[in-house]
């Protein structure tokens, strides 16, 4: 995959960043697509310093993706800077506080805005210039040299419900089937979309939502017993944009250190 080109949304921090750096390191060149964009910017002068071979391989680019505007932006300057898109990440996501009973309706649309809408906007956008390029290439049914992937970053939470977070949850079940309708619409071009859903990933998101690092609540329901690291989130999408997923599309892996697996009437039990 080295020199083909990922966008990863929401890219300054976190999860995306950590998206960045891997990708950077297996030889992609990487966009950095992010409402903050002092941040992104910053994140890539970081990169830069570290690996200043990134320098050509690496950009940062204002995006909100909830903005129709905004993405035909992105993809504008992404096809400037690089010529072409292979995989996308929509990884940008924004969790408000609130159930039924109290949730404010403007929070409600923000997150689904930024979640959902955001990741159909930017991937329609995307999926077109993977489907024309699909088109004008020899091999009309892209069937025979697969390269574009498309990556959605789920949660645990489009599984089980989080009462105050309501918008959160349904959300990221909407992203996931939003997932399965793209894998099977884009499987005849050859263009598989695939979700992500981690569990607790040590990122600020993770911090704000359940109070300072709280180690002792994420040990009690991940049988690994530790939050993930965002790397580990990002050794994934590595392997869904690879040729060892080449058969993977429509499906969402769970990166969440065993946590939907449990069942919270049984304890752990000890050893012997
Ligand atoms: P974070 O809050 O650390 O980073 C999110 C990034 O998205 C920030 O750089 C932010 O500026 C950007 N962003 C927010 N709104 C945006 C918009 N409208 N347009 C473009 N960029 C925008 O979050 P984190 O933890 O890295 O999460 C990344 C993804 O992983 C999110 O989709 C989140 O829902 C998901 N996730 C995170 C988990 C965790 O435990 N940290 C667990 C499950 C899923």
């Amino acid at each position: 995959m080295a020199g083909h080109v990922a966008i990863i949304t929401g890219g300054a921090q976190g999860i995306g960043l950590a998206c960045v750096r891997r990708f950077i390191k297996d030889g992609f060149r990487v966009v950095v697509a992010d409402s903050d964009e002092r941040a992104a910017k910053n994140s890539v002068d970081a990169i830069i310093s570290e690996v200043p071979a990134a320098a050509s391989r690496l950009v940062a680019v204002h995006c909100d993706v909830s903005e129709k505007l905004s993405v035909h932006n992105l993809i504008a300057e992404t096809l400037a800077s690089f010529g072409e898109i292979d995989v996308l990440i929509n990884n940008a996501g924004i969790a408000l506080k609130g159930g039924l009973l109290d949730l404010k309706l403007a929070d409600f649309d923000r997150v689904m805005d930024v979640n959902l809408r955001g990741a159909f906007l930017v991937s329609q956008a995307v999926a077109k210039h993977m489907v024309a390029r699909v088109q004008d290439s020899d091999d009309r049914s892209g069937l025979t040299n697969p390269q574009f992937s498309i990556i959605n970053i789920s949660s645990v939470s489009a599984q089980v419900a989080m009462a105050n977070y309501l918008a959160y949850s349904v959300s990221k079940s909407g992203l996931n089937q939003l997932t399965r309708n793209m894998a099977v619409e884009l499987a005849p071009q050859g263009i598989r979309v695939n979700s992500i859903g981690p569990g607790s990933i040590s990122t600020d998101m993770l911090s704000q939502t359940i109070g300072s690092a709280d180690s002792a609540s994420i040990a009690a329901r991940t049988p690994l017993g530790r939050a993930g690291q965002p790397s580990e989130i990002a050794g994934v999408a590595a392997f869904l944009a690879g040729p060892d997923a080449s058969y993977i599309t429509g499906e969402c892996l769970y990166v969440d250190g065993g946590r939907l697996s449990l069942n919270y009437n049984m304890p752990i039990p000890d050893e012997g």
